[in-house]
């Protein structure tokens, strides 16, 4: 008997394992079971019945995308997943952020319990799994494309889930994450970007001009999943709106983007002699602004450009109570700036900062244009 003993202490002393090995299936699932409802954990979207959200966030409770392995679901938690997806027969369109707040084992824990809860019969997950997986695979988030080329299904589950091409009515109705698409939009340069924000604001920044282009709310997001300039002969992607602001520079006049993808099948509306327009205006500085890249900040793009020795960035979130878009720049070293914004009857426009006149012109101190915010907001039409 003392040997026993021993030996047993000697074990849990010398080997860490043993100690994870030896907890139980329910101690592992309990812990995993805490850590999913837990602030900012997948119950938030995916709610603590698994079930999800109707339209927008699809169920882990009888999901076939946890079956056939780990593997897939270990890969969507890490880097995330955005696009068109059918989960058990449903359409999704949507985008889930990668989930960071959790270590290897405690994500192995949350996708043990994932598996066995509301019904679900599958493995518990390896904490090896979870490492491999965060060492080994691409930084990018997943499309369903990319994922399920790595991830494929097995043919029985593959009839009822897998990716779909959306139309308009299966445009998610509630945009809660925001979703950044480079595609080529009408009345932008080859380099755009078209981005859609919660409260569904969506807006075109061109970077090959570096500038906002135009920002719509009706009518849902772009068409994603087609080929542009392909046989369809749709040059450009669409949508079915009309926007609400839109560069002074900009081609487009006061017509829904329905008539303008038709008069994009015979020309693209985009027009270089607008680059020469720049909407910024700093001293004699007469070069085109070059574009630096972008980089995300909880999740909304910042964008980033340069003009003389200048740098530019520019943020675009929603603003508090979601009824329109907020432009938060800096620049660096700060200047005297002028900034041309668009005088019309479809939006608001103010600025936290500066002189605004009433043809849109914004004037700021060099102090001011380290940091100063634009509001955007549609105006309600009357009814
Ligand atoms: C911010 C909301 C959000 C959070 C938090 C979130 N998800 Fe998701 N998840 C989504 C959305 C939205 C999709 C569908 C994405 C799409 O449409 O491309 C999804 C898809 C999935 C899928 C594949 C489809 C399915 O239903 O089986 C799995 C698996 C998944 N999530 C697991 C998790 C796990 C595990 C966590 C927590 C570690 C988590 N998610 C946290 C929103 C979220």
């Amino acid at each position: 008997m003392p040997f026993v003993k021993f030996f047993a202490c000697f074990s849990l002393i010398l080997n860490p394992f043993f100690i994870l090995n030896a907890e139980s299936r329910e101690e592992i699932i309990r812990k995993g079971k805490e850590l999913y409802n837990s602030a900012g954990s997948c119950v938030a979207c995916h709610m603590a019945d698994g079930k999800g959200q109707k339209g927008s966030v699809p169920p882990l409770a009888g999901s076939d995308w946890l079956k056939g392995g780990s593997a897939r679901s270990i890969a969507i938690s890490l880097r995330g997943l955005a696009g068109p997806i059918k989960v058990n027969g449903r359409n999704y369109y949507s985008a889930m952020p990668p989930q960071l707040l959790f270590d290897d084992e405690k994500l192995a824990h949350i996708l043990s319990y994932v598996n066995n809860a509301w019904g679900n019969k599958e493995a518990l997950i390896d904490l090896e799994d979870v490492a491999q997986a965060r060492r080994e695979l691409p930084q990018d988030v997943f499309t369903p494309k990319t994922l399920l080329k790595r991830f494929p299904f097995d043919k029985k589950y593959s009839r009822s889930n897998g990716t779909f091409t959306p139309t308009y009515d299966d445009m998610i109705s509630e945009i809660t994450e925001p979703i950044v698409y480079r595609t080529f939009m009408p009345g932008a340069s080859p380099a755009a970007f078209a981005v859609a924000l919660p409260g569904n604001h969506y807006y075109c920044w061109d970077a090959g001009e570096c500038r906002l282009r135009y920002a719509w709310t009706k009518g849902g997001f772009i068409r994603s999943n087609q080929n542009h300039w392909s046989s369809n002969g749709k040059p450009v992607a669409e949508f079915n709106g009309t926007p609400y602001y839109r560069a002074r520079t900009t081609q487009l006049s006061y017509v829904s983007f329905d008539e303008l993808s038709r008069t994009n099948n015979r020309q693209p509306l985009y027009d270089t002699s607008q680059a020469k327009n720049f909407p910024i205006l700093i001293g004699e500085i007469k070069d085109a602004p070059s574009y630096l890249g972008y980089r995300l900040v909880e999740g909304f793009p910042n964008f980033r450009y340069s003009l003389g020795k200048h740098t530019i960035t520019e943020l675009i979130r929603p603003n508090a109570d979601r009824t329109g878009i907020r432009r938060t720049f800096t620049v660096s070293p700060p200047v005297e700036t002028t900034l041309r914004l668009t005088p019309t009857v479809l939006a608001s426009v103010s600025s936290d900062r500066g002189k605004l006149s009433p043809d849109g012109i914004l004037l700021l101190s060099a102090k001011e244009s380290a940091d100063f915010t634009v509001l955007i907001r549609p105006v309600e039409e009357a009814n």
